[in-house]
C-alpha cells in the first residue's frame, strides 16, 4: 500500500470561501483537531497577507505539534521571508511558493512572459531552500495551460530544489482522465524516479475535484490537498472526508492509504461548519445528515436484516453514532462529565476542545440542568450543540440572566432583558421590529456595545417539535467581524445568547479583519 499524505488547506484555501472569516481561537482549535485526526501537513495561512494572518500562522506553528505546518508565499522574496519567519518555530515546517502556468494568468495577472516566469520560479525556489529543506512549488491553472510549458516549469522547480511539486487545477476545468494523464506525464517526464512528491490540488467548479484528485493518486500523486467539508474558493476544494473515505473504503482498488483517524472526521466537519458558518448540505457524502439515513422501505428492510446490503461504510467509522446517549434532568455532574468524555471532548486540552475547562463544565452543567428541566431528555447531538455553540475561552463579561418578550400581530415587539454585568445585575426594556431586534437593542443598551448584524441563521439541532433551536450569527463592530452562537428551547433566547457571545468576543478582541492581496 502506498502512503498518501493528506495536506489540509482548510485554514488557507478553505478560508478563502466567500463570507468565511475565522478568528485566531477558531483556527487554533481547527488546527489542533486536524493534528489529532492525523493529517500530514496543515497549510495554516498566507503570512504576507496581514499581520493577523502572520500572527495566526506563527501561533499554530508554535503550539500545534506532531504535524508539518506550512505557509503560502508568492514567488516573491518578501513573501518567502515572511513565511519563514512565521514558521520557523514549528516542529517541522514547509514553505509553499506559487506562481501561474496558463497564458491567461501570465498575461493578465503576472504580466510576465513564460521565460520570465521560469527564471523567477528558479530563483525563488532556490531562495526558499535557503530557509528550509521542505519546499513545495505550485503553478496555478495548469489545466488551461500548455502542457509542454507545465512540464518545463515543474522541471525548473525540481532542479532548483523543490521537494514537492503541486499541480493545481485552480479553475476546476479538468476532467479525471485528462488530469490523470497529465499527472502520469509529470511522473514520467519530470519526476523520473527522483525523490520529489507529486501533489494534487483540485477545485470543484464542475463537481469533479474529488474524482480528479483520485485520478491523480492513480497516476502517481502521493499528496492530496483538500479541505474539511470541501470549503474553498467558489465551488470549493477537494473534500478531505470524501478522499479519505474513498481511499479507506476502496483501498483494494487504489492500493493506497492515509494515516487519518477516520473517527475524528465528523467532529472536525461540525467544528468547521460552525466556525465557518457554511452549512453542510444534507446529502453531502460522508458528513451530510442523510449520508447514513435509509428512507425507502426496501432499503430499510435490507439494512435491518444486514447493514451491508446498502452500506459500504458505517457511521461509527467516521465518528457518528446515532443518539446512543441520553441524559435527563436527574443526571448528576459526574454523569454529565462522563457523557462529554464519551463524546470525545478532552478536558485536559482546553484549546483543542472548545476551550473546555473544569470551570466551564460547571457553567455548562447549570445550562444543561436548565434545558433538561424545560425539555426532558437530552441526546448526544443536543449535548454537542450545548458544548460547541459557545467558545468557552471567551470570558463572559455579560451573561444572560433572564429575558421576557412581548410580540404578536398588533403589538409593538418589546423585550425586557436582565444581564449579569461586571457592575452587577442590570435590566432594560427595548422595542424593535421584532422580538429578536428588541432583545438585541436592550442588550446593546446594557453592554454599551452596538454591533451591526451581518448574517443570522437558525436551525433545529434535532428533528421534531421538541428540538433545541441553534442560532448562528455574524456581526461587525467597526472593521472587525465577530461570530456568536446560542442554543435554547426558545429561539429568542438562543438569539440573545448568540448576540451576547458577539459582544463578549468584541470586548475580548476575538474577531477577524479579513484582508486579501489582489495581485500575484
Ligand atoms: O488553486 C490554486 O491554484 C491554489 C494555489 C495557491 C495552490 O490555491
Ligand atoms: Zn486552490
Amino acid at each position: 500500500m502506498r502512503h498518501i499524505k493528506i495536506f489540509d488547506t482548510t485554514l488557507r484555501d478553505g478560508e478563502q470561501s466567500p463570507g468565511v472569516a475565522l478568528s485566531v481561537p477558531q483556527k487554533l482549535e481547527i488546527a489542533h483537531g486536524l493534528a489529532r485526526m492525523g493529517v500530514d501537513i496543515i497549510e495554516a495561512g498566507f503570512p504576507i497577507t496581514s499581520q493577523g494572518d502572520f500572527d495566526c500562522v506563527n501561533r499554530i506553528a508554535r503550539e500545534v505539534r506532531g504535524v508539518n505546518i506550512c505557509g503560502l508565499a508568492r514567488t516573491h522574496k518578501k513573501d518567502i521571508e515572511t513565511a519563514a519567519r512565521a514558521l520557523d518555530v514549528a516542529e517541522s515546517w514547509r514553505i509553499h511558493t506559487f506562481t501561474s502556468a496558463s497564458d491567461v494568468h501570465l498575461k493578465y495577472m503576472l504580466k510576465k512572459t513564460r521565460e520570465e516566469v521560469l527564471e523567477i520560479s528558479d530563483e525563488m525556489v532556490r531562495y526558499a531552500r535557503t530557509f528550509c529543506d521542505d519546499v513545495e512549488f505550485s503553478a496555478q491553472d495548469v489545466m488551461r495551460a500548455d502542457f509542454d510549458y507545465v512540464i518545463q516549469l515543474f522541471n525548473v522547480a525540481i532542479e532548483a530544489g523543490a521537494t514537492t511539486i503541486n499541480i493545481p487545477d485552480t479553475t476546476g476545468y479538468g476532467t479525471p482522465l485528462e488530469y490523470g494523464r497529465l499527472i502520469a506525464r509529470i511522473r514520467d517526464e519530470v519526476v523520473r524516479g527522483r525523490n520529489v512528491a507529486i501533489s494534487t490540488h483540485c477545485h470543484d467548479d464542475l463537481g469533479m475535484a474529488v474524482a480528479n484528485s483520485l485520478a491523480a493518486v492513480e497516476n502517481g500523486a502521493t499528496q492530496v490537498e483538500c479541505t474539511i467539508n470541501g470549503i474553498g474558493e467558489r465551488a470549493g476544494n477537494t473534500s478531505l472526508e470524501e478522499i479519505v473515505m474513498a481511499l479507506y473504503t476502496r483501498g483494494d482498488y487504489y492500493q493506497a492509504q492515509t494515516k487519518i483517524n477516520t473517527k475524528e472526521i465528523y467532529r472536525l466537519s461540525r467544528m468547521v461548519s460552525r466556525h465557518s458558518g457554511m452549512v453542510v448540505q444534507p446529502n453531502k457524502a460522508v458528513v451530510g445528515d442523510n449520508a447514513f439515513a435509509h428512507e425507502a422501505g426496501i432499503h430499510q428492510d435490507g439494512v435491518l436484516k444486514n447493514k451491508e446490503t446498502y452500506e459500504i461504510m458505517n457511521a461509527e467509522l467516521v465518528g457518528r453514532e446515532a443518539g446512543v446517549l441520553v441524559l435527563g434532568k436527574h443526571s448528576g455532574r459526574a454523569a454529565f462529565k462522563k457523557a462529554l468524555e464519551d463524546l470525545g471532548y478532552n478536558l485536559a486540552n482546553p484549546i483543542a476542545d472548545h476551550g473546555l475547562t473544569e470551570e466551564s463544565v460547571n457553567v455548562l452543567f447549570a445550562r444543561f440542568k436548565d434545558i433538561a428541566d424545560r425539555k426532558g431528555a437530552i441526546g448526544s447531538e443536543e449535548l454537542r450543540a450545548l458544548v460547541e455553540t459557545r467558545d468557552h475561552a471567551i470570558p463572559e463579561l455579560f451573561r444572560l440572566e433572564s429575558i421576557q418578550v412581548l410580540s404578536g400581530t398588533h403589538v409593538v415587539p418589546t423585550a425586557t432583558v436582565t444581564l449579569e454585568t461586571p457592575q452587577g445585575p442590570k435590566q432594560h426594556a427595548s422595542s424593535g421590529d421584532g422580538p429578536v431586534d428588541a432583545a438585541y437593542k436592550a442588550i446593546n443598551h446594557l453592554a454599551e456595545v452596538y454591533p451591526s448584524l451581518e448574517s443570522y441563521r437558525i436551525e433545529a439541532v434535532t428533528e421534531g417539535g421538541e428540538a433545541l433551536g441553534e442560532v448562528s450569527i455574524r456581526a461587525r463592530v467597526g472593521e472587525i467581524v465577530y461570530s456568536g452562537n446560542g442554543v435554547s428551547t426558545d429561539i429568542v433566547e438562543a438569539s440573545a445568547r448568540a448576540w451576547l457571545e458577539v459582544i463578549n468576543a468584541s470586548l475580548a478582541n476575538v474577531g477577524v479583519k479579513k484582508e486579501a492581496i489582489t495581485a500575484i
